[in-house]
């Protein structure tokens, strides 16, 4: 099947980024410039407006949006689209001075002097009725412009504010969720240290002992991001019910989760800045780089999602400022077609004179002309993205899914233990996630709560938390003949994070796996343990492996060992195990790994599981094969992320290469930091 564009009338990849003309007014040749850039860069999408509320509003309730007009106008004449900004992500000094409750408060109580931008109150009346009043002006004035193709809400959301109408606001919402304190004690464990509460607006969100607390903060602030993403939505909603809204989300960001945010938004636009660090290899980046955008891309079941920033070149925020090597830019762009975005899109298209952004990348860089290097990279992509434009609407059809969980991961880093030098959640994914992509295989990323139905296996790292009807879900497809793999630390609480009474994994999962973990050893860098693969093993994996961090003591019950501790007084004792069940099979991994065991398990199960690899051949270190297709047609991008020549074994397939329309078969060559795009023929 294939979806939409993100834009209904435009088929093809959008391709430009923020681009900030409310900075230039005073400087319209630098604008004529911009245009003129514009063709000869391949963009045609631009993020407008997104700080530009003081331009809109320079006095409160005096509206100017001349400028805008002739931006949208002209954007308009050349068939460009305008992803036009609510403006709320930063808002103009003379509110924050005249009201100050849409200043937000801080974890030390002191309201925040007007500065920056991301700090307004979410809950503050005032705050909520002067976006109203702007986005509605917005709606307004451009429902019908030509130009007008999507509605980027506010910018980043991020943060927490403490003042009192949040305080409130947090005091009604537990309220609603527990509807007595009576409910809430029993279900947050409240008796410990004598918190069991006895008024709602006892419960101060500063309180670090109580772990359900701190867990249904972050909740709160998700539910309070949300509904004000709602407030937002509303008037354009209302007013321009075609345009599709998005707002722009960071990656694994901790702060929100996103697939709360997700729900919101009709399109899922995400902000990846990945640091290519490394001079030899950047398969670490690279297989993190595709685990983020594999979640973006299954935040609404496969839909394809965009890229809404990036860096044309170097950032200036980050530790360094190392410049995109030749090809990685292509390539960076390319992984992210690859794993589903239909627009990829940067942050910025012309750089600003001053400012803390002044160093930042930019397509249009402060020389002013065509003739650079990075201009040059952008405009590649324009003409890439138009060979590609069979490629918009397609999705990807994985067979394994890989669970990454919010609620789960928070629950895991607010509570004290077991062991808190080395919770790594999110490394700890990657790190399950990264040999099958090294064996070019499909992934989604899916939160607990989602269907399991179309997956033959599913990797659940750290399932901390299991929610009310998963265990049932697991059980289920498990049954059904899919293959679970389970790590450490899986199944220890439920969603109030409350530890589950009656052994570990809880809530049914110690008879689905097989086995009950009794106690988790938190050992010290100074430990020295080991893995073993016991012979003859059904994996038939061999050798000793390094484990870290997490060595829980297992005990079999059902289950069979694959591979036994190798020291200390628990040697012999099982690490790994599998365990049968209806017709599926659970693995549980109960020591943190060294890479190597994972991979070695991984091509295992894929094996054993028959999961499709997307090139039949085994793939250099470093290269990664990912697929588009909308089920008849598959489009498959290959990539080396070694600083090094590299052959692909093709197999026996015939491909078309879309970039050059050449066929290709039998070995792919690619430079260093090179990528392909093939047709299988
Ligand atoms: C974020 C913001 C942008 C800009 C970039 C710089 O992604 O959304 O406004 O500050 O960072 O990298
Ligand atoms: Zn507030």
């Amino acid at each position: 099947m294939k979806y939409a564009p993100i834009i209904s009338k435009f088929p093809h990849f959008l391709h430009g980024g923020d681009y900030n003309p409310d900075q230039w007014l005073k400087h319209p040749k630098a604008i004529d410039e911009d245009f003129r850039l514009m063709d000869l860069s391949g963009c045609n999408t631009f993020s407008l407006g997104i700080f530009a509320w003081t331009s809109y509003e320079p006095e409160e309730g005096k509206f100017n949006f001349d400028w805008l007009d002739k931006i949208m106008d002209r954007l308009a004449k050349k068939g460009y689209n305008a992803i036009l900004a609510t403006p709320s992500g930063a808002r103009p000094a003379w509110m924050a001075m005249k009201y100050p409750e849409v200043r937000r408060v801080k974890r030390d109580g002191q309201r925040e002097p007007y500065h920056d931008r991301h700090n307004h109150c979410w809950t503050s009346p005032v705050y909520r009725e002067k976006v109203n009043i702007i986005n509605t002006k917005l709606a307004e004035r451009y429902k019908n412009h030509p130009a007008l193709g999507a509605w980027h809400i506010s910018n980043e959301y991020n943060g927490e504010c403490m003042c009192d109408l949040c305080l409130k606001s947090w005091y009604g919402w537990l309220e609603k969720k527990y509807k007595t304190l009576d409910n809430l004690n029993e279900r947050w464990w409240t008796y410990f240290w004598s918190h069991n509460y006895t008024a709602w607006n006892q419960i101060d969100p500063h309180d670090g002992c109580v772990d359900a607390l701190k867990l249904d903060w972050s909740r709160f602030i998700t539910w309070q991001c949300c509904d004000f993403m709602k407030h937002e939505i509303a008037p354009l909603k209302k007013l321009t019910p075609n345009a599709p809204v998005t707002t722009n989300m960071m990656g694994f960001f901790n702060g929100l989760d996103y697939w709360r945010v997700a729900e919101v938004c009709d399109v899922i636009a995400d902000d990846a800045y990945p640091s290519w660090y490394k001079p030899d290899d950047n398969s670490g980046m690279g297989s993190y780089l595709s685990m983020v955008h594999d979640m973006h891309r299954s935040f609404k079941g496969g839909k394809p999602f965009m890229l809404m920033e990036s860096c044309p070149s170097a950032t200036n925020w980050q530790q360094y400022t190392r410049l995109k090597r030749p090809g990685v830019h292509k390539r960076e762009m390319l992984q992210t077609i690859a794993h589903g975005a239909d627009g990829t899109m940067y942050f910025q298209y012309r750089k600003g004179m001053g400012s803390c952004e002044k160093f930042h990348g930019a397509v249009v860089d402060h020389v002013g002309h065509e003739n650079t290097r990075v201009f040059k990279e952008v405009a590649e992509i324009g003409k890439i993205h138009r060979k590609l434009d069979d490629v918009i609407g397609t999705s990807t059809a994985a067979e394994v899914a890989l669970v990454f969980d919010w609620d789960s991961r928070w629950a895991l880093d607010f509570s004290q233990g077991p062991t808190n030098a080395n919770k790594k959640y999110v490394e700890t994914c990657q790190s399950f996630y990264r040999p099958f992509w090294n064996s070019g295989v499909s992934i989604d990323v899916i939160e607990s709560i989602s269907s399991f139905d179309k997956y033959k296996v599913l990797v659940l790292p750290m399932l901390f938390m299991i929610k009310k009807g998963v265990a049932e879900k697991l059980t289920k497809f498990v049954s059904n003949g899919g293959t679970v793999i389970a790590s450490y630390l899986t199944g220890i609480v439920d969603e109030n994070d409350r530890c589950f009474t009656g052994g570990w994994p809880g809530c049914g999962l110690r008879k689905l796996f097989g086995i009950w973990n009794e106690e988790i050893d938190g050992i010290t860098p100074d430990d020295k343990q080991q893995v073993v693969a016991i012979k003859g093993n059904s994996l038939g994996i061999k050798g000793k492996f390094k484990a870290y961090d997490y060595c829980e003591q297992i005990h079999l019950e059902g289950a069979k060992a694959l591979a036994v501790y190798g020291k200390d007084f628990y040697a012999g004792k099982p690490a790994v195990t599998v365990n049968k069940f209806g017709k599926g099979k659970v693995y549980y991994v109960a020591a943190r790994t060294s890479d190597d065991f994972l991979k070695d398990l991984s091509t295992a199960v894929i094996s054993e599981m028959k999961v499709k690899r997307i090139l039949s051949e085994d793939l250099p270190s470093g290269v990664t094969a990912q697929m588009r297709t909308d089920g008849k047609r598959e489009f498959v991008f290959v990539f080396n992320f070694r600083s090094k020549k590299q052959k692909i074994d093709l197999g026996k397939d015939k491909f078309k290469d879309m970039l050059t329309g050449k066929t290709v078969e039998g070995r792919l060559k690619l430079e260093a930091d090179g990528s392909a795009v093939l047709e299988r023929l």
